[in-house]
């Protein structure tokens, strides 16, 4: 392997690594105790209740949410539309960021799929561009097989709108998760992130970094036997590395939209220059999620994006031990490391301890 896929390996194992010791050896991905169950159907019967007596501000809410919604959404995307004779689409599931994701139905094989296509809105780049970089996420996932990736199935055109055709997942992704719960217990919090490692371990072996990690590209799937089981999604600003090592020809497509990344969640080496980034960006992005796992609240937190950025460039986050009084020494460490405002201070720390 080449020397940086060794590096990537290394840090990203070793930020795994970490995170088990911290939390005393055992690699569990942390089934819901009993008392958390009882508080998600308390919480869960105070929803529906609330849901039962929508007041008219609520519903407007409602209506507002879903034309913000609607924004950016191409024309041929709504309830009932056909893609192609394959796909019927049967609703919108999120539109933001980069894509508009809408549930469908893979008509032949009778089965749900979720299908991802580029704003029509992003007005910073070109037609071209946002095509290409919509083909690029799915090349990227396509070659991951992590289990806690989400599966890319394929990827085409509709009337000259590009589109992924994605694994349906049920369950939440982390933003929607941190909103409902808050706070988790640490240990849960450590599961989620060790699944999380594991997937970005496999990207980074292949010199892919992901450069969007935050709690919305982060998704728990629920409703199976097992513990719930997370999966890393939205590779619309992935980097390849070295695309000599990784047989891939595509070139960077993302650093005039590098904004699009979310501020909050970007690395300070990341929002001074993009190009210089290396999967160590991930593992900064990583460690935010985490902090904001164990508290309940973004890291840095301002009014606007501008603030936000100089936040992150200028402010050390609060040590989670003043945050949370629970927190065991050792995942405090984990957290210390990964978010150093320097990148070499980072790999350092990670490398001193896996030697
Ligand atoms: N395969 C999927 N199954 C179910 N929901 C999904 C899937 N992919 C994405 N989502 C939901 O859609 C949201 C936006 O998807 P994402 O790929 O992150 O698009 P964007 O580039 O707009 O951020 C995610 O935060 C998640 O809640
Ligand atoms: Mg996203």
């Amino acid at each position: 392997m080449a020397a940086f896929g060794r590096a990537a390996t290394d840090i990203t194992r070793g930020v795994v690594e970490e995170v088990i010791c911290a939390s005393s050896g055992q690699r569990t991905t942390l089934p819901h105790t009993p008392l958390d169950r009882r508080r998600r159907s308390l919480r869960d019967k105070k929803a529906k209740t609330s849901k039962s007596h929508l007041s008219s501000e609520r519903v407007g809410h409602i209506e507002l949410r879903f034309a913000s919604m609607r924004a950016g959404v191409p024309k041929g995307v709504f309830a009932g539309a056909m893609i192609g004779d394959k796909y019927r689409i049967e609703r919108l599931i999120a539109s933001g960021g980069q894509g508009v994701v809408v549930e469908a139905t893979h008509l032949r094989l009778r089965q749900p799929v979720a299908i991802k296509f580029a704003h029509v809105d992003l007005h910073d780049s070109s037609e071209t561009e946002r095509h290409e970089r919509l083909f690029r996420e799915a090349r990227a996932a396509f070659r991951l097989r992590s289990q806690h990736v989400a599966r890319v199935i394929d990827v085409d055109t509709v009337e000259g709108s590009p589109f992924i055709v994605m694994e349906f997942l049920r369950g939440t992704d982390l933003k929607a998760l941190i909103e409902t719960r808050g706070a988790l217990p640490c240990d849960e919090a450590v599961g989620l992130i060790l699944q999380a490692c594991e997937g970005l371990a496999e990207a980074h072996d292949l010199g892919l970094v992901h450069r969007d990690l935050k709690p919305s590209n982060l998704f728990l799937v629920e409703g199976q036997s097992g513990p719930p089981l997370l999966k890393i999604l939205d590779f619309g600003l992935a980097k390849q590395l070295s695309p000599a090592v990784a047989g891939g020809d595509d070139p960077d497509l993302t650093e005039p939209l590098i904004m699009l990344g979310s501020p909050r969640y970007m690395s300070p080496e990341q929002a001074r220059d993009p190009r210089q980034t290396d999967v160590r960006t991930d593992i900064w992005s990583l460690g935010l999620v985490l902090q904001e796992l164990l508290t309940g609240r973004p890291v840095f937190r301002a009014r606007n994006k501008a603030d936000v950025l100089a936040l992150v460039l200028l402010k050390n986050p609060t040590p989670v031990s003043l945050l949370r009084a629970d927190v065991p020494p050792g995942l405090e460490r984990v957290l210390l490391r990964c978010l150093q405002k320097l990148p070499e201070r980072l790999r350092d720390g990670v490398v001193a301890v896996l030697a």
